[in-house]
């Protein structure tokens, strides 16, 4: 048995995701319920569930039935094909294993002292009344703490300046609103070398020669380094075989690619729900002072920091970033009782499972309080996928996240959003991203409550 299909055609599909990402997932859902068929432009026939049951089965499934690596193949011309998103079976599992040391909970506490710093400059400079765009300015910030924690690239001068001006050139063309289209491969035409594809593709190849010179200094260099590249050259198999430098760059790249725009875009959302909740800044504030006091915050304060924990859980049930997860059925398969060819594309769709009455009442309202020692359940909160494929920065992400908002937040400044209407989501490639990136205005704290954050560092020059 198959389950109910829409009968619109791929293309309008297309369309009507790109014009409401969210709003279309929700009205399918509600037309069509927890399992239902869609034609798609680039996957064919899609196969969605959004049951935390039917999820358990699509992530704990035989990954040589489910295959993830294939269903994100349309990543390949920006990654790389050896990247670890796109691998599958034996390939993906041995660079997988090669990378995870790095990934390592216990491994976040080297990153604490980027991550803040990082933040106190892109913050030191803010002045009460200037208005700013906090997903551009969490862009600048979690693209400096990959650049740092990933290359090693801690110190002003041309390679940072290069690798920033870079990766944030490629990103802002490859996420453009009509940021789909250059996954469909029939568009992807050069054109002579004059298409906006051809264009695509060279920024793509001259960030590809700076990764492989700076790999080829890496390896040159008689010292030890801590950062990330480091730790992958170093990685061997069981046989005592490392990665090649291709297959290196294609990791290089997924990080730094997925591993920033990401968290800021999810930071983005954090502070669209929190500045609209009456009293929630001023909690979180209180939070972090009496939490770190006097001292500046390290990797000791965040288990502490609980309000923070339950915002940011909150934030990513409301806006998990990437609104579904894919896997190609490599074998027929039976999910929820319906019976699936080979070659469907089936799809995890964490968003609408996120706002499922029954796991969460007064779904549409943002309450971190339900994350308050609340134990997560895998298929009911699932932000960062699952199974074999689960994110591999998670443990990373949510560090980086307390890290920076705690920094924020115990600055010695208000934010106040700009606009207080409602807001939607718009894509950014596969990224659910806050319409008009989040714009604020600074102001100066009232003294009364600033005191007991003033020691934080770095305070926001007060005029
Ligand atoms: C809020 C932040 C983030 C979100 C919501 C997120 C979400 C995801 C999701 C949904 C997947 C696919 C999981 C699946 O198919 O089951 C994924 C994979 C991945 N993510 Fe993240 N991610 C985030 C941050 C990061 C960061 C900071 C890094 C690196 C530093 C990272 C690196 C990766 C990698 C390497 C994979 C591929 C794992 C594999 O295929 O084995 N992500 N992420």
């Amino acid at each position: 048995m198959l389950p109910p299909a829409s009968k619109l055609p791929g293309f309008v599909n297309m369309l009507r995701w790109m014009a409401d990402p969210d709003g279309c997932l929700e009205r399918d859902a509600a037309r069509y319920g927890e399992a239902y068929l869609m034609k798609s432009t680039l996957f064919g026939v899609e196969a969605i569930f959004n049951h935390p049951a039917a999820l358990k089965e699509i992530f704990t499934g035989d990954p040589e039935r489910f295959a993830a690596g294939e269903a994100n193949e349309l990543l390949g011309p920006l990654l790389g094909d050896r990247s670890v998103l796109l691998l599958d079976g034996a390939e993906h599992l041995h660079v997988r294993r090669m990378m995870m040391p790095a990934f390592h909970g216990e491994r976040m506490r080297c990153y604490t002292d980027v991550m803040r710093e990082s933040t106190a400059r892109a913050i030191g400079s803010l002045r009460p009344g200037d208005q700013v765009g906090l997903h551009g300015l969490f862009q600048r910030i979690t693209l400096d703490v990959i650049l740092n924690t990933v290359l090693g690239l801690d110190e002003e001068g041309p390679e940072l300046t290069q690798a920033r001006h870079q990766i944030t050139h490629l990103l802002d063309r490859v996420q453009a609103p009509s940021g789909a289209l250059w996954m469909i491969p029939t568009l992807r035409r050069e054109m002579y070398g004059y298409g906006p594809w051809a264009s695509i593709k060279r920024e793509i190849e001259a960030l590809d020669r700076t990764l492989l010179a700076h790999i080829a200094a890496r390896r040159a260099l008689s010292v030890e380094k801590d950062d990330v590249l480091a730790m992958l050259i170093r990685a061997v198999d069981e046989h005592g075989k490392g990665l090649d430098d291709a297959t290196l760059c294609c990791q290089l790249k997924t990080l730094l690619i997925a591993g920033h725009e990401t968290s800021a875009t999810a930071m983005g959302w954090a502070f669209e729900e929190l500045l609209r909740e009456p009293g929630e800044q001023e909690r979180l504030m209180a939070e972090v002072a009496r939490v770190t006091g006097t001292a500046p915050l390290t990797a000791e304060h965040l288990p502490k920091l609980e309000r923070l924990d339950s915002v940011i859980k909150e934030t990513l049930r409301l806006h998990p970033v990437t609104g579904a997860m894919g896997r190609i059925l490599k074998k027929p398969a039976t999910i929820a009782g319906y019976d699936l060819p080979a070659g469907t594309f089936v799809v995890a769709c964490a968003h609408v499972t996120h706002r499922r009455p029954d796991l969460y009442p007064e779904p549409l309202r943002f309450m971190p309080e339900r994350f308050v020692g609340k134990k997560l359940d895998p298929y009911e909160w699932l932000p960062f996928g699952g199974g074999v494929r689960r994110c591999l920065g998670m443990a990373f992400s949510l560090h980086e996240m307390k890290v920076i908002m705690a920094t924020m937040l115990g600055a010695g400044i208000e934010l106040r959003l700009v606009d207080r209407g409602p807001v939607k989501a718009t894509l950014r490639s596969l990224i659910y991203s806050p319409k008009g990136g989040t714009k604020v205005v600074v102001r100066a704290r009232p003294a009364k409550k600033a005191a007991h954050s003033a020691t934080m560092s770095p305070s926001i020059p007060i005029e």
